[in-house]
């Protein structure tokens, strides 16, 4: 049985919409589920399900076989070429259109590390877990193109020989500097948040939605479930990404 969001709550999370001079998106792995990406505690489905996320995603599961993490995230990279955005990220694109023409903005922090806010026509503020496109080497600023993350054979870094590795943040490893204080700066300027398919359980990302809240700014979450920032809310509307946000926006 699905629930749905009211009417009235539909209206709610579009007046909103309509009288924010910042709307800031806030998504997680939920946005994507609809174009085929499955979430992390939806459980890891295919290949993989012999292995817990801890013994892919952490430095102790790179250093104890970086082959097989290579060879992990080169199927999500694989796996992302064949997806598309979904309704839900061409309608914050759209969104984000329309704003910037009335002199207003749409900002995005995701803990997606995939590209579909991109190719839907958004710019992203911050990606605050990285991404699977482009990977670089473990000891010097080298990046490697997006196609590399592709490579069957874990590459070599070519300016300094060591090991390239995946450009994403796994457990125990701190934000990227640059992203967490872009992600702050437009949780904290926006006037609106929405919060989109996210747990709110992995922290310290978890945590900025706060920054809105104490801020006294308006929330809105998108999610079929209760998440662990729901509290958080002015209006939660329990449906989905591609479903809801054409809706309010
Ligand atoms: P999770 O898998 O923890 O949570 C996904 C959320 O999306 C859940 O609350 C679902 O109810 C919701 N959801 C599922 N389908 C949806 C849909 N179609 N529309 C809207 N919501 C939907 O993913 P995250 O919260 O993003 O970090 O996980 C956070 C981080 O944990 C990830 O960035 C990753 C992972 O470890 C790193 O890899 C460092
Ligand atoms: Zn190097």
């Amino acid at each position: 049985m699905t629930v749905r969001p009211s009417r009235a709550d539909v209206a709610r999370a579009a007046e909103l919409i309509r009288d924010a001079e910042h709307v800031c998106f806030f998504s997680g792995a939920g946005m994507s589920a609809e174009s085929g990406i499955p979430t992390f505690r939806d459980g890891l489905t295919g290949l993989w399900e012999n292995y817990r996320p801890e013994d892919l995603a952490t430095p102790e599961g790179w250093h104890r076989d970086p082959d097989l993490v290579w060879g992990w995230y080169r199927d999500r990279a694989t796996r992302l070429r064949t997806v598309q955005p979904n309704a839900g990220h061409q309608a914050i694109a759209e969104l984000g259109r329309r704003m910037r023409a009335d002199g207003r903005r749409v900002s995005i922090v995701t803990q997606n590390v995939d590209d579909l806010h991109e190719r839907a026509g958004s710019m992203v503020d911050a990606h605050l877990h990285g991404s699977l496109l482009g990977p670089r080497c473990e000891f010097c600023p080298y990046r490697g193109e997006p196609d590399l993350s592709l490579a069957a054979v874990r590459p070599s870094c070519p300016k300094c020989s060591s090991s390239l590795r995946p450009n994403v943040v796994w457990f125990g490893e701190v934000l990227p500097e640059n992203e967490w204080t872009a992600a702050s700066a437009a949780i904290e300027g926006c006037s609106l948040l929405v919060i989109i398919g996210t747990s709110g359980v992995v922290h310290p990302a978890a945590g900025l939605p706060m920054l809105a809240a104490e801020a006294g700014t308006p929330i809105v979450e998108v999610n079929p479930v209760r998440s662990a920032l729901t509290d958080l809310a002015t209006v939660h509307l329990p449906s989905t990404a591609a479903a809801a946000l054409p809706d309010i926006i």
